[in-house]
Protein backbone atom coordinates (compact mmCIF):
# COMPACT_ATOMS: atom_id res chain seq x y z
CA UNK A 1 0.00 0.00 0.00
CA UNK A 2 2.86 1.93 0.06
CA UNK A 3 4.62 3.58 -2.78
CA UNK A 4 7.62 0.87 -3.19
CA UNK A 5 8.63 -2.41 -4.86
CA UNK A 6 9.80 -5.43 -3.80
CA UNK A 7 12.51 -7.02 -6.11
CA UNK A 8 13.40 -10.18 -7.01
CA UNK A 9 15.41 -10.82 -4.39
CA UNK A 10 12.22 -10.80 -1.63
CA UNK A 11 14.27 -6.69 -0.92
CA UNK A 12 12.25 -3.44 -0.40
CA UNK A 13 13.57 -1.61 -3.18
CA UNK A 14 13.13 2.60 -3.86
CA UNK A 15 13.84 4.53 -6.64
CA UNK A 16 15.03 1.53 -8.59
CA UNK A 17 17.66 1.16 -5.54
CA UNK A 18 17.54 -1.80 -2.93
CA UNK A 19 17.25 -0.76 0.55
CA UNK A 20 19.71 -3.17 1.99
CA UNK A 21 21.93 -2.03 -0.34
CA UNK A 22 21.49 1.30 0.97
CA UNK A 23 21.66 0.30 4.45
CA UNK A 24 25.14 -1.43 4.18
CA UNK A 25 26.25 1.34 1.98
CA UNK A 26 25.21 4.53 4.04
CA UNK A 27 24.39 2.56 7.85
CA UNK A 28 21.03 2.75 9.82
CA UNK A 29 19.37 4.71 10.71
CA UNK A 30 18.87 5.75 7.22
CA UNK A 31 16.17 8.49 5.81
CA UNK A 32 16.21 7.63 2.16
CA UNK A 33 14.12 9.84 -0.34
CA UNK A 34 12.17 8.79 -3.48
CA UNK A 35 12.75 11.76 -5.34
CA UNK A 36 10.49 10.72 -8.15
CA UNK A 37 7.66 11.15 -6.24
CA UNK A 38 8.56 14.40 -4.52
CA UNK A 39 8.64 15.46 -8.22
CA UNK A 40 5.35 13.91 -8.88
CA UNK A 41 3.89 15.11 -5.96
CA UNK A 42 5.16 18.82 -6.92
CA UNK A 43 3.60 18.77 -10.52
CA UNK A 44 0.19 17.65 -8.78
CA UNK A 45 -0.41 20.80 -7.12
CA UNK A 46 1.68 22.94 -9.81
CA UNK A 47 -0.13 21.36 -13.15
CA UNK A 48 -3.80 21.39 -11.66
CA UNK A 49 -3.58 25.17 -10.76
CA UNK A 50 -2.06 25.18 -14.84
CA UNK A 51 -5.39 23.13 -16.32
CA UNK A 52 -7.67 25.33 -14.08
CA UNK A 53 -6.36 28.21 -15.49
CA UNK A 54 -5.31 30.10 -11.73
CA UNK A 55 -2.21 32.02 -11.39
CA UNK A 56 -0.72 30.02 -8.29
CA UNK A 57 2.31 29.64 -6.28
CA UNK A 58 2.51 26.85 -4.39
CA UNK A 59 5.45 27.48 -1.46
CA UNK A 60 7.02 24.06 -0.24
CA UNK A 61 6.49 24.69 3.31
CA UNK A 62 10.61 23.93 4.15
CA UNK A 63 9.63 23.00 8.01
CA UNK A 64 8.31 19.91 7.02
CA UNK A 65 12.54 19.08 5.74
CA UNK A 66 14.92 21.70 4.98
CA UNK A 67 18.38 21.23 3.60
CA UNK A 68 20.03 22.06 0.57
CA UNK A 69 19.02 19.18 -2.05
CA UNK A 70 16.10 19.26 -1.65
CA UNK A 71 15.41 22.71 -1.71
CA UNK A 72 16.97 22.43 -4.86
CA UNK A 73 15.02 20.02 -5.81
CA UNK A 74 11.70 22.59 -5.22
CA UNK A 75 13.53 25.27 -7.20
CA UNK A 76 13.93 22.67 -10.21
CA UNK A 77 10.35 21.97 -10.04
CA UNK A 78 9.68 26.12 -10.03
CA UNK A 79 8.19 26.24 -6.43
CA UNK A 80 8.05 28.82 -4.56
CA UNK A 81 9.28 28.52 -0.75
CA UNK A 82 8.08 28.93 3.19
CA UNK A 83 10.20 29.37 5.74
CA UNK A 84 10.10 30.48 9.27
CA UNK A 85 13.04 30.92 10.21
CA UNK A 86 16.32 32.74 9.83
CA UNK A 87 17.97 29.19 9.53
CA UNK A 88 15.45 28.17 6.96
CA UNK A 89 16.17 31.30 5.06
CA UNK A 90 19.93 30.69 5.54
CA UNK A 91 19.30 26.97 4.29
CA UNK A 92 16.95 28.17 1.17
CA UNK A 93 19.79 31.02 0.15
CA UNK A 94 22.59 28.92 -0.06
CA UNK A 95 20.61 26.08 -1.89
CA UNK A 96 20.58 29.11 -4.64
CA UNK A 97 16.61 29.30 -3.98
CA UNK A 98 15.46 32.66 -5.75
CA UNK A 99 14.55 34.81 -3.27
CA UNK A 100 11.52 36.01 -4.82
CA UNK A 101 10.00 32.81 -4.65
CA UNK A 102 10.78 32.80 -0.85
CA UNK A 103 7.48 33.57 1.86
CA UNK A 104 9.52 34.79 5.40
CA UNK A 105 6.47 33.43 8.34
CA UNK A 106 6.69 33.12 12.08
CA UNK A 107 4.75 34.73 15.08
CA UNK A 108 7.81 36.56 16.26
CA UNK A 109 10.27 37.53 13.67
CA UNK A 110 13.41 38.95 15.38
CA UNK A 111 14.78 42.26 14.18
CA UNK A 112 17.36 40.12 12.63
CA UNK A 113 15.41 37.48 10.64
CA UNK A 114 13.36 40.62 8.95
CA UNK A 115 16.96 42.10 8.45
CA UNK A 116 17.60 39.00 6.34
CA UNK A 117 14.43 39.35 4.61
CA UNK A 118 14.56 42.53 3.55
CA UNK A 119 18.02 42.82 2.42
CA UNK A 120 17.72 39.27 0.39
CA UNK A 121 14.83 40.64 -1.44
CA UNK A 122 11.97 38.03 -0.36
CA UNK A 123 9.08 37.97 -2.67
CA UNK A 124 6.84 37.97 0.73
CA UNK A 125 6.53 38.75 4.33
CA UNK A 126 3.27 37.12 6.07
CA UNK A 127 2.94 39.10 8.87
CA UNK A 128 1.76 37.92 12.11
CA UNK A 129 0.82 40.65 14.59
CA UNK A 130 0.73 44.38 15.49
CA UNK A 131 4.33 44.24 17.03
CA UNK A 132 5.57 42.68 13.80
CA UNK A 133 4.05 45.65 11.52
CA UNK A 134 6.09 48.53 14.11
CA UNK A 135 9.19 46.67 13.17
CA UNK A 136 8.78 46.34 9.46
CA UNK A 137 7.54 50.15 9.21
CA UNK A 138 11.39 50.71 11.35
CA UNK A 139 13.12 48.72 9.20
CA UNK A 140 11.46 49.55 6.11
CA UNK A 141 11.99 53.04 6.57
CA UNK A 142 15.52 52.49 7.25
CA UNK A 143 16.20 50.77 4.13
CA UNK A 144 13.84 52.82 2.31
CA UNK A 145 12.69 50.17 0.14
CA UNK A 146 8.76 48.30 -0.26
CA UNK A 147 8.04 44.51 0.28
CA UNK A 148 4.97 42.44 -0.55
CA UNK A 149 3.25 41.81 2.62
CA UNK A 150 0.20 39.21 3.59
CA UNK A 151 -1.50 39.23 6.62
CA UNK A 152 -1.94 35.70 8.63
CA UNK A 153 -5.79 35.65 9.93
CA UNK A 154 -7.08 33.11 12.03
CA UNK A 155 -10.49 32.35 10.56
CA UNK A 156 -11.62 30.43 13.93
CA UNK A 157 -11.99 27.20 12.25
CA UNK A 158 -11.60 24.28 13.79
CA UNK A 159 -10.01 21.26 11.69
CA UNK A 160 -10.26 17.57 12.92
CA UNK A 161 -6.22 16.76 13.52
CA UNK A 162 -4.04 16.63 16.77
CA UNK A 163 -4.55 19.65 18.71
CA UNK A 164 -0.72 20.61 18.44
CA UNK A 165 -0.99 20.78 14.88
CA UNK A 166 -4.04 22.92 14.95
CA UNK A 167 -3.35 26.54 14.06
CA UNK A 168 -6.37 28.03 12.50
CA UNK A 169 -9.08 28.09 15.83
CA UNK A 170 -9.24 31.52 17.67
CA UNK A 171 -7.52 29.93 20.57
CA UNK A 172 -4.12 30.36 18.48
CA UNK A 173 -0.86 32.40 19.23
CA UNK A 174 -1.49 32.65 15.57
CA UNK A 175 -1.93 35.86 13.28
CA UNK A 176 -4.68 38.39 13.75
CA UNK A 177 -8.01 37.23 14.72
CA UNK A 178 -10.51 37.65 11.92
CA UNK A 179 -13.84 38.15 14.05
CA UNK A 180 -12.85 40.80 16.87
CA UNK A 181 -11.68 43.55 14.43
CA UNK A 182 -7.48 42.75 14.65
CA UNK A 183 -7.87 41.89 10.99
CA UNK A 184 -9.28 44.62 9.95
CA UNK A 185 -7.18 46.99 12.50
CA UNK A 186 -3.97 45.72 10.56
CA UNK A 187 -5.86 46.20 7.30
CA UNK A 188 -6.39 50.01 7.93
CA UNK A 189 -2.61 50.36 9.18
CA UNK A 190 -1.91 48.60 5.95
CA UNK A 191 -3.38 49.31 3.09
CA UNK A 192 -1.89 52.83 1.29
CA UNK A 193 1.27 52.51 3.20
CA UNK A 194 4.68 54.07 1.98
CA UNK A 195 6.35 51.04 2.42
CA UNK A 196 4.05 48.27 2.64
CA UNK A 197 2.37 46.67 -0.46
CA UNK A 198 -0.33 44.89 1.11
CA UNK A 199 -1.36 42.27 -1.10
CA UNK A 200 -3.81 39.97 0.50
CA UNK A 201 -4.65 37.28 3.79
CA UNK A 202 -2.98 34.43 4.35
CA UNK A 203 -4.41 31.72 6.36
CA UNK A 204 -3.63 27.85 7.67
CA UNK A 205 -6.15 25.84 9.25
CA UNK A 206 -3.98 22.77 10.36
CA UNK A 207 -1.82 19.95 9.31
CA UNK A 208 -3.11 16.56 8.00
CA UNK A 209 -6.37 17.24 7.20
CA UNK A 210 -7.81 15.14 4.52
CA UNK A 211 -11.27 16.98 4.10
CA UNK A 212 -11.77 19.32 1.68
CA UNK A 213 -14.60 20.79 3.62
CA UNK A 214 -12.47 22.37 5.76
CA UNK A 215 -10.81 24.22 2.96
CA UNK A 216 -13.87 25.63 1.28
CA UNK A 217 -15.84 26.58 4.59
CA UNK A 218 -12.22 28.71 4.91
CA UNK A 219 -12.57 30.35 2.16
CA UNK A 220 -16.22 31.07 3.03
CA UNK A 221 -15.41 32.59 6.05
CA UNK A 222 -12.81 34.26 4.42
CA UNK A 223 -14.72 36.22 1.68
CA UNK A 224 -17.72 36.90 4.55
CA UNK A 225 -15.03 39.19 5.94
CA UNK A 226 -13.75 40.31 2.37
CA UNK A 227 -16.93 41.58 0.99
CA UNK A 228 -17.21 44.50 3.67
CA UNK A 229 -13.87 45.26 3.50
CA UNK A 230 -14.89 45.92 -0.04
CA UNK A 231 -17.58 47.67 0.90
CA UNK A 232 -16.18 49.18 3.80
CA UNK A 233 -12.27 49.87 2.56
CA UNK A 234 -11.95 49.30 -1.10
CA UNK A 235 -9.83 46.45 -0.65
CA UNK A 236 -9.21 43.94 -3.40
CA UNK A 237 -7.14 41.06 -2.49
CA UNK A 238 -4.72 40.07 -4.93
CA UNK A 239 -3.63 37.06 -3.03
CA UNK A 240 -5.00 34.41 -1.07
CA UNK A 241 -2.80 31.89 0.92
CA UNK A 242 -4.82 29.25 2.21
CA UNK A 243 -1.47 27.29 3.77
CA UNK A 244 -1.11 23.67 3.64
CA UNK A 245 -2.34 20.42 5.36
CA UNK A 246 -3.21 18.19 3.06
CA UNK A 247 -3.20 15.02 4.58
CA UNK A 248 -1.39 12.06 4.05
CA UNK A 249 -1.41 8.09 4.18
CA UNK A 250 1.12 6.67 7.21
CA UNK A 251 -2.11 4.04 7.50
CA UNK A 252 -4.93 1.82 6.77
CA UNK A 253 -6.67 4.01 8.77
CA UNK A 254 -5.67 7.61 6.62
CA UNK A 255 -7.48 8.16 3.88
CA UNK A 256 -6.09 11.08 1.79
CA UNK A 257 -7.78 12.69 -1.47
CA UNK A 258 -5.34 13.16 -4.60
CA UNK A 259 -4.08 15.97 -4.23
CA UNK A 260 -5.39 17.56 -7.46
CA UNK A 261 -8.78 17.74 -5.71
CA UNK A 262 -7.28 19.90 -2.75
CA UNK A 263 -6.58 21.76 -5.85
CA UNK A 264 -9.36 22.08 -7.83
CA UNK A 265 -12.45 22.40 -4.76
CA UNK A 266 -10.50 25.31 -3.39
CA UNK A 267 -10.09 27.27 -6.86
CA UNK A 268 -13.80 26.35 -7.20
CA UNK A 269 -14.65 27.67 -4.17
CA UNK A 270 -12.42 31.08 -4.35
CA UNK A 271 -14.23 31.72 -8.36
CA UNK A 272 -17.53 31.34 -7.09
CA UNK A 273 -16.99 34.06 -4.19
CA UNK A 274 -15.45 35.97 -6.32
CA UNK A 275 -17.84 36.08 -9.00
CA UNK A 276 -20.55 36.96 -6.10
CA UNK A 277 -18.86 40.03 -4.62
CA UNK A 278 -17.67 40.79 -8.29
CA UNK A 279 -13.90 40.82 -7.69
CA UNK A 280 -11.37 39.81 -10.27
CA UNK A 281 -9.98 36.14 -9.77
CA UNK A 282 -6.80 36.70 -6.82
CA UNK A 283 -3.80 34.62 -7.10
CA UNK A 284 -3.86 31.56 -5.05
CA UNK A 285 -0.80 30.48 -3.18
CA UNK A 286 -0.65 27.19 -1.11
CA UNK A 287 2.35 26.14 1.46
CA UNK A 288 2.56 22.10 1.38
CA UNK A 289 4.92 20.63 3.24
CA UNK A 290 3.68 17.16 4.27
CA UNK A 291 2.02 16.13 1.31
CA UNK A 292 5.30 16.73 -0.93
CA UNK A 293 7.95 14.71 1.04
CA UNK A 294 5.83 12.74 3.63
CA UNK A 295 5.47 9.37 1.72
CA UNK A 296 8.41 9.88 -0.49
CA UNK A 297 10.56 9.22 2.24
CA UNK A 298 10.98 5.76 4.77
CA UNK A 299 13.28 5.29 7.16
CA UNK A 300 15.63 2.69 7.49
CA UNK A 301 16.88 0.80 10.73
CA UNK A 302 19.11 -2.26 11.88
CA UNK A 303 16.98 -4.91 14.27
CA UNK A 304 19.35 -5.20 17.58
CA UNK A 305 18.02 -6.90 21.19
CA UNK A 306 14.31 -8.37 21.15
CA UNK A 307 12.53 -8.92 24.86
CA UNK A 308 9.50 -11.34 24.81
CA UNK A 309 6.62 -11.05 27.67
CA UNK A 310 4.83 -13.92 27.02
CA UNK A 311 1.59 -13.26 26.52
CA UNK A 312 1.65 -9.78 26.36
CA UNK A 313 4.29 -8.00 24.23
CA UNK A 314 7.33 -8.72 22.24
CA UNK A 315 9.11 -5.89 21.72
CA UNK A 316 11.86 -5.60 18.77
CA UNK A 317 14.52 -2.71 19.60
CA UNK A 318 15.73 -1.11 16.34
CA UNK A 319 18.44 1.31 16.43
CA UNK A 320 16.77 4.88 16.15
CA UNK A 321 13.77 5.69 17.51
CA UNK A 322 12.17 9.37 19.14
CA UNK A 323 15.64 11.06 18.30
CA UNK A 324 14.90 10.20 14.45
CA UNK A 325 11.11 10.50 14.91
CA UNK A 326 9.35 12.66 17.66
CA UNK A 327 6.17 11.85 16.36
CA UNK A 328 5.27 9.19 17.85
CA UNK A 329 6.40 10.11 21.24
CA UNK A 330 4.86 13.62 20.72
CA UNK A 331 1.55 13.18 18.69
CA UNK A 332 0.82 9.31 19.14
CA UNK A 333 1.53 9.43 15.54
CA UNK A 334 1.05 5.89 14.19
CA UNK A 335 3.33 4.49 10.99
CA UNK A 336 3.61 1.12 9.25
CA UNK A 337 6.95 -0.70 8.36
CA UNK A 338 8.01 -3.76 6.72
CA UNK A 339 11.21 -5.79 6.87
CA UNK A 340 13.07 -4.48 4.35
CA UNK A 341 15.13 -7.58 3.94
CA UNK A 342 11.79 -10.11 4.13
CA UNK A 343 9.70 -8.21 2.36
CA UNK A 344 8.17 -11.04 0.23
CA UNK A 345 7.65 -13.24 3.54
CA UNK A 346 4.16 -14.12 5.48
CA UNK A 347 3.41 -12.20 8.34
CA UNK A 348 4.02 -15.06 11.05
CA UNK A 349 4.35 -12.72 14.42
CA UNK A 350 3.41 -9.01 15.83
CA UNK A 351 5.75 -6.80 17.52
CA UNK A 352 6.06 -3.74 18.96
CA UNK A 353 9.06 -1.92 17.80
CA UNK A 354 11.43 -0.06 20.32
CA UNK A 355 13.65 2.90 19.40
CA UNK A 356 16.98 2.68 21.86
CA UNK A 357 16.23 6.10 23.99
CA UNK A 358 16.38 6.06 27.42
CA UNK A 359 12.67 6.46 27.55
CA UNK A 360 9.72 4.45 27.83
CA UNK A 361 7.91 6.68 25.25
CA UNK A 362 10.18 5.73 22.99
CA UNK A 363 8.69 3.41 20.77
CA UNK A 364 7.73 3.92 17.13
CA UNK A 365 5.29 1.27 16.57
CA UNK A 366 2.81 -0.82 18.09
CA UNK A 367 1.67 -3.72 16.90
CA UNK A 368 3.17 -4.54 14.06
CA UNK A 369 2.39 -7.99 11.84
CA UNK A 370 6.10 -9.20 10.35
CA UNK A 371 7.69 -12.43 8.96
CA UNK A 372 10.16 -13.90 12.20
CA UNK A 373 12.53 -11.11 13.30
CA UNK A 374 16.20 -11.89 13.49
CA UNK A 375 18.68 -9.46 15.34
CA UNK A 376 20.22 -7.88 11.82
CA UNK A 377 17.06 -7.53 10.04
CA UNK A 378 16.66 -4.57 8.28
CA UNK A 379 13.28 -2.47 8.94
CA UNK A 380 11.73 0.07 6.53
CA UNK A 381 8.81 2.51 8.68
CA UNK A 382 7.16 4.38 5.70
CA UNK A 383 5.89 7.60 5.13
CA UNK A 384 8.86 9.42 7.37
CA UNK A 385 9.61 12.25 4.81
CA UNK A 386 7.75 15.07 7.05
CA UNK A 387 8.64 16.22 10.08
CA UNK A 388 11.13 13.23 11.11
CA UNK A 389 14.73 14.90 9.93
CA UNK A 390 13.57 18.35 10.40
CA UNK A 391 12.28 17.62 14.10
CA UNK A 392 15.15 14.93 14.85
CA UNK A 393 17.17 15.37 17.91
CA UNK A 394 20.71 14.69 19.41
CA UNK A 395 18.84 13.20 22.41
CA UNK A 396 21.48 10.82 24.17
CA UNK A 397 23.80 12.07 22.19
CA UNK A 398 22.79 10.23 19.33
CA UNK A 399 23.79 11.38 16.32
CA UNK A 400 21.52 12.36 13.50
CA UNK A 401 20.85 9.93 10.58
CA UNK A 402 22.32 10.97 7.32
CA UNK A 403 19.87 11.16 4.38
CA UNK A 404 19.95 9.82 1.21
CA UNK A 405 18.12 10.83 -2.62
CA UNK A 406 17.23 7.87 -4.73
CA UNK A 407 16.04 8.92 -8.37
CA UNK A 408 16.53 6.35 -11.21
CA UNK A 409 18.12 3.59 -9.50
CA UNK A 410 20.83 6.21 -8.87
CA UNK A 411 21.74 6.94 -4.69
CA UNK A 412 23.29 10.36 -3.68
CA UNK A 413 24.49 11.17 -0.04
CA UNK A 414 22.61 14.30 0.53
CA UNK A 415 22.72 15.27 4.23
CA UNK A 416 25.86 13.43 5.87
CA UNK A 417 25.37 11.27 9.21
CA UNK A 418 26.93 13.25 12.25
CA UNK A 419 29.84 12.43 14.10
CA UNK A 420 30.77 11.69 17.29
CA UNK A 421 32.85 15.02 16.44
CA UNK A 422 29.97 17.28 15.68
CA UNK A 423 28.57 16.04 18.75
CA UNK A 424 31.16 17.58 21.24
CA UNK A 425 32.03 20.19 18.32
CA UNK A 426 30.28 22.98 20.56
CA UNK A 427 31.11 21.65 24.02
CA UNK A 428 33.98 23.62 25.93
CA UNK A 429 36.08 22.20 29.16
CA UNK A 430 35.64 23.49 32.81
CA UNK A 431 38.32 23.28 35.09
CA UNK A 432 36.58 24.84 38.03
N1 LIG B 1 1.97 26.77 6.32
C1 LIG B 1 1.97 27.10 7.62
C2 LIG B 1 1.75 28.49 7.98
C3 LIG B 1 2.16 26.12 8.60
O1 LIG B 1 2.14 26.47 9.88
C4 LIG B 1 2.40 24.79 8.20
C5 LIG B 1 2.65 23.75 9.19
C6 LIG B 1 2.42 24.49 6.84
C7 LIG B 1 2.20 25.51 5.93
C8 LIG B 1 2.67 23.10 6.30
O2 LIG B 1 1.73 22.19 6.70
P1 LIG B 1 1.73 20.71 6.07
O3 LIG B 1 1.35 20.83 4.62
O4 LIG B 1 3.10 20.16 6.21
O5 LIG B 1 0.75 19.98 6.87
N2 LIG B 1 5.35 18.90 13.31
C9 LIG B 1 3.97 18.56 13.00
C10 LIG B 1 3.38 19.44 11.94
C11 LIG B 1 3.43 20.89 12.31
C12 LIG B 1 2.94 21.72 11.17
C13 LIG B 1 3.10 23.15 11.49
N3 LIG B 1 2.76 24.02 10.42
C14 LIG B 1 3.90 17.09 12.60
O6 LIG B 1 4.93 16.41 12.62
O7 LIG B 1 2.82 16.59 12.31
Amino acid sequence: NHPFKINSLGHLEVGGVDTIDLAKKYGTPLYVYDVNLIRQNCRSFVETFKKVDVKAQVAYASKAFSSIAILQVMKQEGLSLDVVSEGELYTALQAGFPSERIHLHGNNKSINELKMAIENNVGCIVVDNFYEIELLEMLLKEYDTQVDVLIRVTPGIKSNTHQYILTGNEDSKFGFDLHNGQAEKALQQLQNHTHIRFKGLHCHIGSQIFETDRFTKTTDILFGVLARWKETYGFIPEVLNLGGGFGIKYTENDTPLPLNTYVEEITVAVRNHTKQIDIPMPEIWIEPGRSIVGNAGLTLYTVGSMKEIPGVRNYVSVDGGMTDNIRPALYQAKYEGVLANKANQENETVVSIAGKCCESGDMLIWDLPTPKVDPGDILAVFSTGAYGYSMASNYNRFSKPAVVFVENGIDNLVVKRETFEDITRFDLTYEG
